[in-house]
């Protein structure tokens, strides 16, 4: 008997120590992280540059989100300033959910609607708001979630496919159509660029919001510094969390247009935690990070990409899917995927698994001979 409620299987391994591309357990093992912690640790564990700005942190120990605190301000305009453009206010947040929350909040605000339009089988977090509009499987669980059902658009994603969006949004009563612009919760999933952009003319048609999730996708995950570039939609609401503080400690952002803003406001937007001042001083060291490096590590994700794609393709499994470092690979089954990710854990390197594809976000800033160490391990635990 645990204490400690979780779901699945109780941990096989106690961690002790992170340090760049690796994981180390408390009886001694260690294992190449290809997870990052699902698209947390985007620039390696332990980054020395954030872990610098923490250790001479000498701010604040907390402020009351009814003061002032000109790190806020700084934070806000940097997201809003790296985001797609249209986007110019921001809202704290201690986490994805609750991100995904303000944004729902904000959209059903805004257009006075209560439905949405999803991907089917979606994943964007485990509130009630979220839960409302997610997978099927889990919703069916509960006695009543609070928003009407879904209206869900089942992939593949493509231009064919904006005949269904059209019918989903027609009778205008969506307040917004929701999806990740990759989407890792669906092992990787590329929607194409034609389907995002006629999704959002058909949102704009039918006075429907678009929010992009980037809670996952942020911060070059898909080796754009945003993966709503990949097609050059501009969303109406932008989700971020997990990468935005490489890690180090808990943090949402849910960015807007001003109107939307402003709707939200009405409703009032309260978050104890949000943007904790210790976790604004990391995102803002993550961002001054990326400032500097930018242009290098998006190159290095393209050709360590490139390299991933090869050899996932050349295992012999299924189908391989994604962009830049959010990477999938078919399994036939989602028992297979699940027994692959057992014996690469085994053998020393993470992986993950959604349904029958096995997913692979390795840490941005991985080189090239771990990134091969861990292939090796994979393409063994693929075999047999
Ligand atoms: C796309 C997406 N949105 C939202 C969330 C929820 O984020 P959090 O676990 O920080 O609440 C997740 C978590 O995995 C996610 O992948």
């Amino acid at each position: 008997m645990t204490a400690l409620a979780r779901s699945g299987s109780a941990a096989r391994f106690e961690v002790a120590r992170t340090e760049g591309c690796r994981v180390f357990a408390a009886d001694g093992r260690s294992a190449i992280d290809f997870q990052s912690g699902w698209c947390v640790g985007n620039l390696g564990w332990s980054r020395p540059e954030i872990e610098r700005a923490l250790r001479d942190f000498d701010g604040p120990t907390y402020v009351y989100p009814g003061h002032g605190y000109a790190p806020w301000e700084e934070l806000a305009r940097a997201l809003v300033g790296i985001a797609p453009p249209g986007l110019q206010r921001c809202f704290r947040a201690t986490g994805g959910s609750e991100a995904v929350e303000i944004a729902l909040q904000a959209a059903m605000l805004h257009t006075g609607r209560a439905r949405f339009v999803t991907v089917e089988d979606c994943y964007h977090g485990d509130t009630l708001g979220p839960r409302s509009i997610g997978d099927g499987e889990t919703r069916n669980l509960f006695p009543r979630l609070g928003l009407p059902a879904p209206r869900a658009i089942r992939p593949p994603l493509d231009e064919a496919r904006l005949a269904q969006v059209e019918t989903a949004l027609k009778r205008r009563d969506v307040a917004a159509m929701i999806l990740e612009p990759v989407i890792c919760n669906l092992g990787a999933l590329v929607p194409e660029p034609a389907f995002m952009r006629g999704s959002e003319d058909l949102c704009r048609r039918y006075g429907t919001l678009l929010i992009l999730d980037e809670v996952a996708t942020g911060f070059g995950r898909t080796g754009r510094m945003f993966a709503a570039e990949h097609s050059g939609v501009r969303p109406d609401i932008l989700t971020l969390a997990k990468a935005v503080t490489a890690g180090f400690a808990p943090m949402g952002a849910t960015l807007m247009r001003a109107a939307v803003a402003d709707s939200m406001l009405k409703a009032g937007a309260y978050s104890t935690y949000g943007w904790h001042p210790r976790s604004t001083a990391a995102a803002l060291a993550n961002l001054a990070w990326w400032r500097d490096n930018k242009e290098t590590l998006l190159a290095h994700v393209a050709e360590m990409g490139g390299l991933f794609a090869k050899r996932l393709a050349a295992l012999g499994l299924g189908p391989v899917q994604g962009a830049g470092l959010a990477l999938g690979v078919r399994a036939g089954s989602g028992s297979q995927a699940e027994r692959i990710k057992a014996r690469c854990l085994e053998e020393g390197l993470i992986v993950a698994a959604e349904g029958d594809v096995v997913t692979l976000f390795p840490p941005l800033v991985i080189d090239e001979a771990t990134a091969l160490e861990g292939l090796d391990i994979l393409e063994r635990c693929a075999a047999g």
